[in-house]
């Protein structure tokens, strides 16, 4: 054997510990090479055979290849070790980890899907500021100088003329004074009102108001449809709505909107209180009054708004009993949506 031959079997040596991928594949390299009738000793027996003065560089070699087998055959076996019994700092007893994945907000994701339903019959979003003045939130909107929403005790009033509002309502006013009819729109956002937190109100919470407005004949049917069509793609095919008269200062006639319960599908249950029927929102036809605040013909248009609480269609859409779960943001009561 030859000093060259040597080096090619020191380096297949090597590569062979390198590509073991068990213990007992290490093994069968450790006896190949260093066992008793392995090819180390194969080599050292040769020696006698090797030119005399080529011997000690011969012999050093071999020896320095064994030493260095044995120390790669020593550092993989670690990577194999089984566990101590006692003492090892790695329990196999403990629940792997998973990757915590993060989800979308409920009223996020009411606001999203309303958005995505409304958008299928041509409402685009608007937008509007959270501190608004009195001639968006109330004026314009048709209330009486002295209605008592305007009164401290159920308005942020930040100002004499600068408020948090109160409903969505005022994006109306602002999409009016600056578009020209028709409009569609739907604008989902926050709203504020000093009423005192429980389990179904509070002092913050989002609103999604809708309007259409068109310089062709709109009536209280299209509003109707429009609204049935939101709650079955809401609440599921089953759904179907219903029209109380009522009263709001911007629209005439007036109405709330009832969602058949969707939990015992209008037969009565707790969280309809028996009555089949679930309050969702406000709407109307936009009062003539309202079309002249903000600059249209009364005569020459017509429209329909609508309002409604997000917090409240998240609730009933996931069975949440208690609004501050909302804003609590407790991971606990999030993953549950997930
Ligand atoms: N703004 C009304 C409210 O907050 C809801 C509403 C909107 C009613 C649009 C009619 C039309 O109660």
């Amino acid at each position: 054997m030859t000093l060259a031959d040597l080096e090619k079997q020191q380096i297949k040596s090597l590569n062979e510990v390198a590509v073991a991928t068990d213990a007992a594949a290490l093994e069968q390299v450790r006896i190949h090479y260093l066992g008793r009738n392995g090819v180390v000793p194969a080599v050292m027996k040769q020696m006698k055979d090797v030119a005399p003065a080529d011997r000690p560089v011969f012999g050093k070699s071999v020896n320095k290849w064994s030493n260095e087998l044995k120390q790669a055959l020593a550092a993989k076996s670690q990577l194999f070790d089984k566990p101590k019994k006692s003492g090892s700092a790695f329990d196999y007893t403990l629940p792997g980890r998973w990757p915590t994945a993060g989800s979308k907000h409920p009223i996020s994701r009411v606001i999203e899907e309303s958005a995505a339903i409304f958008g299928k019959l041509g409402f685009t979003v608007a937008d509007g500021p959270d501190i608004e003045n009195k001639f968006n939130n109330f004026t314009a909107l048709n209330t009486p100088a002295h209605h008592p929403s305007m009164n401290e005790s159920d308005t942020f009033w930040l100002a004499e003329d600068q408020l948090l509002r109160t409903q969505t309502s005022p994006v109306q006013i602002r999409m009016m004074t600056e578009h020209k009819p028709p409009v569609r729109i739907i604008t989902p956002g926050r709203t504020y009102r000093r009423d005192t937190t429980d389990a179904t109100h509070s002092a913050n919470f989002h609103q999604l108001e809708g309007l259409y407005v068109d310089t062709k004949p709109v009536s209280l049917a299209d509003l109707k449809a429009t609204l049935a069509y939101y709650a079955k793609e809401m609440m599921g095919s089953e759904a179907g709505v219903r029209f109380r008269p009522h009263f709001f200062p911007f629209t005439e006639p007036s109405v709330e909107v009832d969602f058949s319960c969707h939990v015992c599908a209008g037969k009565g249950c707790r969280v309809c209180k028996m009555s089949g029927w679930i309050e969702i929102a406000g709407a109307g036809m936009v009062d003539p009054r309202v079309f002249e605040f903000v600059g249209y013909p009364p005569e020459e248009v017509y429209g329909y708004a609508f309002g409604f609480g997000i917090e409240r269609i998240a609730m009933i859409k996931y069975g949440i009993p208690d609004i501050r779960w909302l804003y609590e943001n407790d991971v606990r009561f999030l993953e549950q949506l997930r």
